[in-house]
């Protein structure tokens, strides 16, 4: 039939040239897949994971949309052959925390799987630029920059690129302004030690604590540190009520994508190798705004931060080294 309803000029298929793997198909990594595909990021999306069935099932679901997406090849396995020539990875597998476990047995955990995945990826994709997702977000793009053997600009942790995609929300609202429109940073470690960057907040350039000098102080009488503490709590509210966050994780990533797809140069928070960076001596990955493009980071911006500012990222950077000096094996 085929040969009846074309003559052939070239048999064979071209490489991919935007291949993106997403590594685990939980609730965070199709909302990945599924943001990435709908801003029509890649020309093969790969899945990997090892639940067999689950992962032929989501593959299988997405197929049977490829009708209202533009990207033409939907592929799955648990090999990680399927991932070849793979441009970006997102790695969202993991294990969650079991009742009474200890932070350090978690990450333990999670490097082990990670040793099952990491060296895979790079098998098959030595050029590739790695996004990591799972958690605890700033250890585990450590250890993915150990176990992949990667220079660092080319991996990439998800960092508070989600923390203060839920700050520019939250004080956007209480301002009565689109998201957008409110310029504010969330820095240092993903979760309960992130570092609002307050000293630089401001809309189309009006500085905010110009306006209110005590802004994100105990002693500010408009109490904007209150929408910090709701971007902190926010995560376990929405896990309390649903089980797991999904959403915004998955459209944040995407937005990462298109920067590093598209070559573009745009400046996000995210996790990167902060060693000399503000005094800091130790291997660690925290979130800076970095500057992303094909690449992986091409280069982080020197922001001004106030000495506040800086003490908080040094401890920060000290819990993480706490927990990383003591992992094994990698
Ligand atoms: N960085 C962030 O901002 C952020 C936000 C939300 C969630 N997360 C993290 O993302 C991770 C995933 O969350 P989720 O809700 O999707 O969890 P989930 O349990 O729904 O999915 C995890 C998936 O990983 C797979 N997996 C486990 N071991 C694997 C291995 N060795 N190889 C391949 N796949 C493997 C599991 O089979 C499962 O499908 C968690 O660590 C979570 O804490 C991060």
């Amino acid at each position: 039939m085929a040969n009846k309803l074309y003559m052939n000029l070239n048999a064979e298929a071209p490489p991919p040239r935007n291949k993106v793997t997403v590594v685990g198909v939980g609730q965070v990594g199709m909302a990945c897949a599924v943001s990435i595909l709908l801003r029509d990021l890649c020309d093969e999306l790969a899945l990997v994971d090892v639940m067999e069935d689950r992962l032929k099932g989501e593959m299988m679901d997405l197929q049977h949309g490829s009708l209202f997406l533009k990207t033409s090849k939907i592929v799955a396995d648990k090999d990680y052959v399927v991932t070849a020539n793979s441009r970006l990875v997102v790695v969202t597998a993991g294990v969650r925390q079991q009742e009474g476990e200890s932070r350090l047995n978690l990450v333990q955990r999670n490097v082990n799987v990670f040793k099952s995945i990491i060296p895979q990826i790079i098998k098959y994709s030595p050029e590739c630029t790695m996004i990591v997702v799972s958690n605890p977000v700033d250890v585990l793009t450590y250890v993915t920059w150990k176990l992949s053997g990667l220079p660092k600009h080319r991996i990439i942790g998800s960092g508070t690129n989600l923390d203060s995609a839920r700050f520019r929300q939250m004080m956007a609202e209480r301002l009565g302004i689109h998201s957008s429109s409110f310029n504010g940073w969330v820095l240092g470690e993903h979760g309960d030690t992130s570092v609002p960057v307050w000293s630089g907040a401001n809309v189309a350039g009006v500085n905010l604590q110009k306006l209110n000098p005590d802004i994100g102080s105990d002693g500010d009488k408009e109490q904007w540190k209150a929408t910090h503490k709701a971007v902190v709590d926010s995560a376990y509210e929405v896990i309390k009520l649903k089980g797991y966050t999904n959403w915004a994780i998955g459209l944040s990533v995407a937005d990462l994508t298109e920067s590093i797809v598209k070559n573009m140069n745009r400046v996000h928070p995210v996790s990167t190798m902060v060693k000399d960076m503000y005094g800091i001596g130790e291997e660690v990955f925290l979130s800076l705004p970095c500057v992303l493009n094909g690449g992986g980071v091409s280069s982080v911006i020197n922001m001004t931060l106030t000495d506040g500012e800086v003490s908080q990222l040094k401890k920060s950077a000290d819990t993480l080294w706490g927990i990383q000096k003591d992992l094994k094996d990698l």
